[in-house]
């Protein structure tokens, strides 16, 4: 999908950037599969990924970065 011209969705564009192993290492506090949590915990979920702090393997690239915030701003869509 285009960030630039329509709004991601969370199903189709925003689910599949997590990983199971991110998943799974982060159910201890919130569930990135489910979308009540990733919305819930939207802001403290973008600060990580653009300060590269999280996933703690690895850093996103700021194409995904840049995609999980047009989420945020589209109002966290299904
Ligand atoms: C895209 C993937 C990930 C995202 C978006 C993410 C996001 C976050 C966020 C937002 C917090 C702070 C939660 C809070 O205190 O309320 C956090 C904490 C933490 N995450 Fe992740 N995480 C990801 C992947 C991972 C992975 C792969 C690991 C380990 C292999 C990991 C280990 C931890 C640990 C140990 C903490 C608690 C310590 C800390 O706050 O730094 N996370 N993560």
């Amino acid at each position: 999908m285009d960030a630039e011209t329509s709004p991601p969705s969370f199903e189709t564009d925003i689910k599949p950037l997590f990983l199971r192993f991110d998943r799974d290492q982060m159910l201890f506090i919130f569930d990135l599969w489910e979308i009540e949590d990733v919305r819930t915990h939207s802001r403290s979920i973008y600060a990580r990924l653009k300060s590269g702090d999280m996933p703690c393997d690895r850093s996103w690239p700021e194409e995904h970065v840049a995609l999980f915030r047009s989420w945020i701003k589209a109002g966290c869509p299904d």
